[in-house]
């Protein structure tokens, strides 16, 4: 298996202080963060990502997905993705087919189909809809509530996402609402120094060492090693009031991490 490395029908534009590289520590490749795009040749991006469905549909990766058990039998009343990164990426691009298929085979309506990158200029948002999405407007860091049974997809995104939402959903017992798709949070517990677990992962690890959580790992056999590698399915059992007592609301200070 190879990389996916290409990016293309676009301009880009650096934001404001988050212009620098971060190489993900569960993979070998470099992922440039927060490039804004400009614009994008909407109806050539279209035609790829439904190319790219139609590649997907065919691969036995996506068989073997649909065979988890974690999700088998499964129906969903919402999807919500976050950090799909920028659209003229052959990852981003595969992980778009990727919703497609999820929402087309479980019928999730459009509407309930949600978006959301930070990063995403006026024409992704546009394209997206265009595939029918609905596009959020507004940054919750995934401090959401999902009353829902709801799937929630965060491809190899920043750590304190995973961390907001499982904080907001145990504290409001809604968390066996959620099915998560991200990376494997045994392995980003096994590969965090102790400084950034303490700060960045707290929930997730109080949820891992009282094995709240349970994990179906996403075997990797697409033809390139970047796009859904070092994903799990993840679900969970609410915890007792020990274990909601002992829980602390997330406080990130001004740590310069992945998160925008
Ligand atoms: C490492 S990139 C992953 C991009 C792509 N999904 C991949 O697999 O390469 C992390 C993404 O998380 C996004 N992100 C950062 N903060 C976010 C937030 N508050 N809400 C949603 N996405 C966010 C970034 O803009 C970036 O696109």
């Amino acid at each position: 298996m190879s990389g996916s490395k290409e990016s293309d029908g676009f301009t880009v534009v650096k934001s404001k202080g988050r212009n620098r590289k971060s190489k993900h520590n569960n993979t070998n490749r470099t992922t440039i963060l927060a490039e804004k795009c400009e614009s994008l040749d909407i109806e050539l991006n279209l035609k790829k990502i439904q190319s790219a469905q139609e590649e997907l549909n065919q691969s036995e990766f996506i068989k073997s997905f649909f065979e988890l058990e974690a999700i088998k039998e499964c129906s969903f009343e919402e999807m919500y993705c976050f950090g799909l990164g920028q659209m003229n990426t052959i990852i981003s691009r595969f992980q778009t087919a990727f919703l497609l298929i999820i929402k087309e085979r479980y019928s999730i309506d459009s509407k309930q189909c949600f978006v959301y990158d930070p990063v995403h200029c006026q024409d992704e948002k546009s394209l997206l809809e265009k595939l029918g999405f609905t596009v959020l407007e507004e940054n919750t860091k995934c401090k959401q509530i999902f009353s829902k049974k709801s799937l929630i997809i965060l491809p190899h995104c920043p750590k304190e996402l995973t961390n907001n939402l499982l904080y907001e959903n145990y504290k409001s017992k809604t968390v066996t609402n959620i099915i998560l798709i991200s990376n494997s949070i045994s392995n980003v517990i096994l590969r965090t120094n102790k400084e950034d677990l303490e700060k960045l992962c707290n929930v997730m690890q109080g949820v891992e060492n009282a094995e709240l959580v349970k994990e179906n790992p996403i075997k990797n056999s697409f033809k390139f090693d970047d796009i859904f590698n070092d994903l799990s399915v993840h679900t969970f059992v609410q915890g007792d009031e020990d274990f909601l007592n002992k829980m602390s609301e997330p406080d990130y200070g001004d740590s310069d991490k992945e998160l925008i």
